[in-house]
């Protein structure tokens, strides 16, 4: 796959602006980055806050030619990009099923996947927001939200004067990497293993799972093959979470230890 970047100062939203591409034909690899999003959208209906260069707001077209069952796994997949590209900045994020990353229990980069059918077959847009700088959060993110720039902060990093591109070539250079991986005859099973190793959510945390009429909690125990997170419940059943917020219940410190 070959990146072709287009640039805006202020768009509405990178999603949407990319899938009116990829429904006009656009090849896989075009990404649309922007400095400003006035509409960013998120996970179920939510607004994504995109202030002017506070964070890297970007969205790629993909054509997989993958069976339609795995394409849940492009949502992985990015996570997984998007966990090497911030451990090349000195940040150490975990994954939450499905779409974010956080450090210290805060979101740093939420991911949003879109598909659209068009004459060439189904494309999929993956959108990403990594937060750079926290200076204008609005107070009801503040307190949840992480941001790059603070995290290199606390860990009195330098960084050249433009994170923003250099998050997004490195971004895009694990894009393709991943990517590639998981269009490859086992791609699907090897993802799911690089997910489980940089994710805490994989096995034996205890959550609250968030869908469209209940919440459920229970145990992490797994992914299925297609990437749905599979949920003990705490009556001993199995449950197979396709779409839903995962919560985290217990902090890591309360967590049962091996033999305890
Ligand atoms: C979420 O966590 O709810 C997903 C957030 C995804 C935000 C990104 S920013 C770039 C792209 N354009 C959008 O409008 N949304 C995604």
């Amino acid at each position: 796959m070959n990146i072709t970047l287009l640039t805006f100062d202020t768009i509405d939203s990178t999603n949407t602006e990319a899938l009116k591409h990829a429904r006009q034909g656009a090849d896989e690899g075009l990404c649309i980055v922007a400095r400003e999003q006035t509409a960013g959208r998120g996970r179920h209906g939510r607004t994504w806050v995109s202030n002017p260069d506070a964070g890297l707001y970007l969205s790629i077209v993909l054509r997989p030619k993958i069976e339609s069952r795995y394409l849940p796994l492009i949502t992985l997949m990015t996570g997984v990009a998007v966990h090497d590209a911030l451990a090349e900045f000195g940040i150490d994020a975990d994954i939450k099923w499905v779409n974010d990353l956080l450090v210290d229990e805060k979101k740093i980069c939420g991911i949003l996947a879109e598909t659209a059918d068009t004459t060439l077959g189904t494309a999929v847009v993956v959108g990403i927001g990594i937060n750079i700088t926290s200076a204008n959060f609005p107070p009801e993110i503040a307190g949840s939200a992480a941001s790059i720039e603070e995290e290199l902060r606390k860990s009195e990093r330098r960084q050249g004067l433009n994170i923003r591109d250099a998050l997004a070539e490195t971004l895009t250079k694990y894009l393709i990497y991943f990517y590639d991986i998981l269009c490859d005859e086992h791609g699907p099973a090897a993802i799911i293993d690089e997910w489980r190793k940089r994710s805490t959510y994989f096995f034996g945390k205890q959550v609250r799972v968030v869908l469209e009429n209940e919440t459920v909690t229970g145990t992490t125990e797994g992914l299925e093959p297609n990437g749905s997170l599979r949920l003990r419940k705490e009556d001993g059943t199995l449950m197979l979470v396709q779409a839903g917020d995962v919560v985290r219940t217990r902090s890591d410190s309360e967590e049962p230890r091996p033999g305890s």
